[in-house]
């Protein structure tokens, strides 16, 4: 991994064993981009990449001229990542390179989640300073390569170096000028319950974007885009990644220009959003995390997943091993005492299962949700002895205790907002739009912060707490501050999520022995700016098998395993009804941080001994599960969607974990292959299906075979048609390999093909 930069051509080359990055000074002075993509050999020039020779082009207007941080009104009419509205009211600037340095490793970002090194050698960072200078407007633009990993962090400063305040109406962490347009933009979309559906569509000449304005990441779309050639597939072809790690308003954006080229920009939606500068005042915008594959979406994901994993999560909980979980929420909702919940906790001790989360109801008066959010003390009618009672005999049984929280929200019914009604987001003198009757608190007010992290830390400290589900169950709407200045409003979202992040900051880092796992009405916040405190989330509300396997395919495009908390819940299913076999609801669970979302103390023996297995079996497998390399095969989204496969691979390939399943059963479907991917191929594997049912698809499977064998032939989905009709709706099988030693085609676990 290198970081050079040619004096005498002004030029950039960040580069790893993959991928390659190419900057320079313009003839006018501005800073150009040259390329991104597969890693081009060191030591030589690349001007010749910029899109032709440069004299000339200050008086072609549109031409499509590729600069690293476009800024508008000066003859490129495309989408800029800088707009500033200087002291005469003027929005034109004129960047001009102004300096370099090149530091190891990675500068952490001024109040803002980022990625990280441990070591120096594991990155390099280069700070590009530009400056126009009628205004003093500077920016620090900032570029970290990493060693390991296809991957560029972007991300930039703005710098008021004028005597006037200026106003910054635009400032995105990054903007990519690639030089044709033959491309589809793949984004994460959906809605509550449905959260991270993968959608794709080609470019075509003109503006394509995904935002939110909501005040959070959103549930609608995730700020995390795509782009890939129309034939690439998980296994083949180039893509190139977009992951903006913030938690607030975004706006992803592609453009494609009349000479075919294409333009994306990433960062803080513009729209309402204005910074004031005052003379030597700086803005620091998130980070961005640029990765191109060569070969496939498989590849990308697995450098966002490997970063997000290693250097983005931080704390003792980043490597450790996530517990497996019973949360109470569906199983009572708000309708719980202590003795309920250590029953409930007994019963799924003697399942195997290692932590019990109370979810919401445990505080103020809150028998539904129209009350006391912000009353953060605990409900003595429910919870007699306090937290401190409750989680001691929790703890004493065996088990580990967690609890949920909504730090961000306010119930109009509330001694909080009683006190406080000023500190509710609102306009002064108008209605505020309730949404599951509860106002959001304004966390860019640094008293707001500063209570919340009184109170709560109280209430953490008051018992041996060993996970937090931090929840936040609204969008934003009459965005407003009434602590900021009227000319300042536009900074209002900016600033809320950067309270919500100094609020994180301070209690992980207080308490750093508990997990934290973000929430927002399930998957409304699932985004990489919260993974840098939480280092798990809850992946949607939606808890049924079938609904997960979209959900949980998207995300992973763009999210690893470890990130994913995933629940066996009961059935009928309570978001959509559907009855689906317990072990399909495992089987999916399973490629997650598995949890349980059911009342355990009714199951028949049968579910019982079923769900001590499933615990016994995740445990087993979870460094597999919740660490290994992800493969996706079989897509949801792909054809009728019937079917959905996908695997994990341990590091050193010797273990792996598949996933197959099919949503409605078919008469006679015919054999089925699903072919592996990630295996040694010289290695030979035992396989074992799980759960051992003894029927026609394990004894084809029962045997040892060759890593070789295993991806190009495949397993075997094949029954004969009473066995078939067996199967049924909701259908699913995991598959474990082990490596062995012995020969790979003939091993001693050899069974006899079924007749
Ligand atoms: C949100 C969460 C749920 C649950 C409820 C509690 O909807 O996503 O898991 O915690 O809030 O009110």
């Amino acid at each position: 991994m290198t970081a050079t930069w040619d004096a005498e051509a002004g030029e950039l080359h960040l580069r790893n064993g993959t991928i390659s990055y190419l900057a320079r000074v313009l003839e006018d002075g501005s800073f150009g981009h040259l390329y991104f993509g597969p890693a081009l050999a060191p030591g030589r020039s690349y001007r010749h990449l910029g899109r032709r020779s440069f004299e000339g082009f200050a008086n072609r207007l549109g031409d499509p001229v590729a600069r690293e941080y476009p800024t508008g009104g000066a003859g490129d009419f495309r989408v800029p990542a800088l707009i500033v509205e200087t002291a005469d009211g003027a929005s034109v600037l004129h960047l001009a390179y102004a300096g370099h340095r090149i530091l190891p490793g990675k500068p952490a970002l001024p109040g803002l989640p980022s990625t990280y090194t441990e070591q120096d050698e594991e990155a390099a960072t280069v700070e590009v300073r530009l400056a126009d200078a009628p205004s003093g407007v500077e920016v620090r633009l900032l570029y970290t390569i990493f060693r390991d990993v296809p991957a560029i962090a972007r991300s930039a400063v703005i710098r008021n170096g004028g005597r006037e305040p200026v106003r910054v109406r635009c400032a995105m962490s990054g903007s990519l000028d690639l030089p044709d347009a033959d491309w589809e933009l793949l984004h994460l979309s959906g809605t509550w319950s449905r959260e991270r559906h993968v959608v794709a569509r080609p470019l075509a000449p003109g503006r394509v974007s995904v935002s939110s304005v909501r005040g959070a990441s959103s549930h609608e779309h995730n700020p995390f885009v795509i782009l890939r050639r129309p034939a690439t597939t998980e296994e083949h072809g180039e893509a190139f990644g977009f992951g903006l790690v913030y938690s607030g308003n975004f706006r992803a954006e592609a453009e494609v220009d009349a000479f075919a080229t294409t333009r994306v920009r990433i960062g803080i939606e513009p729209e309402g959003f204005t910074w004031t500068l005052g003379a030597g005042d700086e803005l620091a915008v998130p980070e961005v995390i640029l990765v191109h594959a060569a070969d496939g979406l498989g590849e990308l994901s697995a450098a966002y997943h490997r970063l997000y994993r290693e250097r983005l999560a931080r704390g003792p909980w980043r490597d450790r091993p996530r517990p497996v979980l019973i949360n109470n929420w569906e199983a009572t909702y708000y309708d719980f005492d202590e003795d309920v919940l250590v029953e409930m906790a007994a019963a799924a001790r003697d399942l195997g299962v290692e932590l019990f989360v109370l979810d919401d109801g445990w505080f103020g008066e809150r028998d539904d949700d129209t009350s006391s959010l912000g009353d953060w003390t605990v409900d003595r009618r429910k919870l007699p002895g306090g937290l401190e009672a409750v989680a001691r005999r929790v703890r004493d049984l065996g088990l580990q205790f967690g609890l949920w929280i909504e730090p961000e929200m306010v119930s109009p019914r509330s001694h909080l907002f009683a006190e406080h009604p000023e500190w509710a987001v609102g306009v002064p003198g108008r209605p505020r739009t309730e949404s599951r009757d509860q106002l959001v608190l304004d966390m860019s007010r640094p008293e707001v912060v500063d209570h919340l992290f009184a109170v709560l830390s109280a209430i953490l400290a008051s018992a041996p707490i060993s996970y937090v589900k931090w929840d936040m169950n609204r969008s934003l709407t009459e965005p407003y501050s009434a602590a900021l200045p009227p000319d300042r409003q536009g900074e209002f979202f900016h600033r809320h999520i950067l309270g919500v992040y100094d609020l994180y900051d301070r209690l992980t880092r207080a308490f750093p022995e508990i997990l934290f796992e973000s929430c927002a009405s399930g998957g409304g916040r699932f985004d990489a700016g919260l993974l840098a405190f939480a280092p798990q989330a809850w992946t949607s509300d939606d808890t049924d098998a079938v609904e997960r396997l979209a959900i949980q395919w998207g995300t992973s495009l763009g999210y690893p395993l470890s990130a994913m908390a995933a629940h066996v819940a009961a059935v009928p299913n309570h978001q959509v009804g559907r009855i689906t076999p317990l072990a399909t609801r495992a089987a999916v669970a399973f490629f997650g941080v598995l949890g349980y979302e059911l009342d355990p103390r009714g199951l028949t023996a049968e579910d019982r001994a079923a769900i001590v297995d499933q615990v016994a079996f995740y445990k087993e497998q979870r460094d597999v599960l919740q660490r290994g390399r992800f493969h996706r095969l079989r897509s949801p989204f792909v054809g009728d969607g019937n079917t959905t496969a996908w695997m994990s691979v341990a590091e050193d390939a010797r273990r792996a974990v598949v996933g197959w399943y099919r949503v409605l059963n078919r008469a006679d479907p015919g054999p089925e292959r699903i072919r592996l991917r990630g295996l040694d191929p010289a290695a030979s594997y035992r396989v074992r299906t799980w759960p051992a049912v003894g029927d026609g698809i394990e004894r084809l499977n029962a045997r040892v075979r060759g890593g070789d064998d295993l991806m190009q032939v495949g397993l075997f989905i094949e029954t004969d048609r009473a066995g078939t009709a067996a199967l049924g709706d909701f259908h699913a099988r995991v598959f474990v390999l082990e490596a062995v030693e012995g020969d790979p085609a003939w091993g001693p676990e050899e069974a006899p093909l079924p007749v």
